[in-house]
């Protein structure tokens, strides 16, 4: 059986009372509900602010999660005013979103700005997980996992299909990926379609990872 990957990732979302009362949901719902997550790795991707707060939730609430960034400074610890480095988030994360869609359109984020910040995510052993858009996105060297993300699907409802995220990433695992995943209006009804496919190793949820009865339901049908 597969391993698979259900990473959360709450974008520019929540207060710390509002991911505090998530945990208490999400928490709740693992006791009261039936979930085997022996062979699932479920991470979760706050904002910054609230690292060693969900860090501390999940251990409070002895809960299966892991915790990953949605972006990484492509500098060293230094005079880069709003940055976070790789060394400061190797603290809280294993894992890191890089090169998002968002941060490409509304940052400016190019594609050697997404190898600096692998680069750096790599040196201080955080796995980066970058985002492509396409076939032809390019991937920087040394990374293993990757998130297939068109960006029709991302926040929209109108998710690609299980058969073109399968073919998609079937042409990242030729090309030596090991982890792939999908993501763009990934839901609990539609999760286990794209869960279906042999190259689809998990899901990235933006909009359903914010409501912990959804994401919890991801989880379950994944
Ligand atoms: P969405 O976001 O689930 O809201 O479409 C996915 C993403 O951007 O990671």
């Amino acid at each position: 059986m597969k391993n698979t990957f259900i990473i959360g990732n709450w974008k520019s979302h929540k207060t710390s009372k509002e991911a505090t009362e998530w945990f208490e949901k999400l928490a709740t719902l693992f006791k009261e509900e039936t979930l085997s997550y022996e062979n699932k790795t479920i991470i979760l991707c706050p904002p910054f602010h609230l690292l060693p707060l969900v860090s501390s939730l999940i251990h409070e609430h002895q809960l299966p999660l892991q915790l990953g960034a949605q972006d990484v400074s492509p500098f060293e610890v230094g005079a880069y005013t709003g940055e976070v480095a790789a060394s400061q988030l190797r603290e809280y994360v294993d894992y890191v979103i890089i090169g998002h869609s968002e941060r490409r359109k509304y940052f400016g984020e190019s594609d050697e700005v997404v190898a600096q910040k692998t680069k750096q995510a790599l040196g201080a052993g955080i796995t980066p997980l970058v985002c492509v858009q396409s076939i032809d996105t390019t991937v920087p060297h040394g990374v293993s996992m990757i998130a297939y993300e068109p960006v029709f699907a991302i926040g929209t409802g109108n998710a690609d299909t299980p058969e073109d995220a399968e073919k998609v990433l079937q042409t990242f695992k030729d090309k030596g990926m090991q982890i792939t995943l999908y993501g763009g209006s990934v839901n609990p009804e539609n999760v286990a379609s794209f869960m279906k496919e042999s190259a689809v190793d998990g899901v990235l949820p933006g909009t359903d990872s914010l409501d912990p009865d959804l994401f919890f339901h991801i989880i379950q049908n994944s």
